[in-house]
């Protein structure tokens, strides 16, 4: 079968629809979202974006032939527009399509919920996350957290709680600890990277790379201008 889904092909898209509506409440739904396939989305930006296509769908392939990905952490990394939620969605329709239990959130609401379980249930993060240790997709990480324009101090403006901070490392913890499948989408600068999520996700040195950890510098022209 082949392993890229294209939505031209109609019985496939009524059919990964009708598990969307199944899919759990908390999955980010966008526009992006119902079109983005691997097979119909342009690679037509350079090396840098083919290579990230192709790592972030080899990662997928692993997961559906219940191996783990290596790297088994995969981040990128740039400027709005450029196709980083485009290419989340690209790996969630996939999972989707094969009946892939995975989390696909904007990381601020994922962070909320996980926090408001605890708070209201006392759920674990094993509780929470751990469901059958499915891979995790989190976009926008660190929209949720203010800096001053460039600014390169690593401190954190008041407005992103200590609260969640914390909520934040013990969910990169919890998912380091147990090896889940981790793709991820950021606009932070590469320098307020360390500030936001700790030393697990700054550079070679940190935890993520220890355990399989790639980035991918999105600097290409972005696609805002051409999609409307
Ligand atoms: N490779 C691609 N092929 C076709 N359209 C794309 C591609 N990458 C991005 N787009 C489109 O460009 C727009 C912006 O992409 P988006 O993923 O939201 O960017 P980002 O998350 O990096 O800000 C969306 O409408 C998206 O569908
Ligand atoms: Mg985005």
């Amino acid at each position: 079968m082949d392993s890229t889904l294209c939505y031209d092909c109609w019985d496939k898209h009524e059919r990964l629809m009708r598990r969307w509506a199944k899919a759990p409440a908390l999955d980010v739904a966008g526009p992006t979202k119902g079109r983005a396939t691997f097979k119909c989305s342009k690679m037509d930006r350079g090396a840098i974006q083919a290579d990230a296509f192709n790592r972030v769908k080899a990662w997928c392939h692993s997961i559906r032939k219940h191996k783990t990905p290596r790297p088994l952490w995969l981040c990128l990394k740039g400027f709005p527009g450029v196709g980083k939620t485009h290419m989340l969605c690209c790996a969630s329709n996939y999972l989707t399509y094969y009946d892939i239990p995975h989390t696909f959130q904007r990381f601020g609401a994922y962070l909320d919920y996980c926090t408001n379980a605890r708070r209201n249930g006392g759920n674990s993060y094993e509780e929470i996350v751990g469901r059958k240790k499915s891979p995790m997709i989190l976009d926008e990480i660190g929209v949720e957290a203010r800096f001053d324009d460039d600014d390169e101090d690593p401190r954190l403006l008041s407005e992103y709680s200590e609260a969640k901070f914390n909520a934040t490392n013990a969910l990169f913890d919890y998912a380091l600890n147990h090896k889940i499948p981790m793709l991820l989408a950021t606009n932070l600068g590469t320098a307020q990277i360390p500030a936001y999520l700790g030393a697990r996700i700054a550079g070679p040195a940190g935890r993520f790379a220890e355990a399989g950890y790639r980035d991918f510098y999105c600097d290409w022209k972005d696609y805002r201008s051409e999609s409307k």
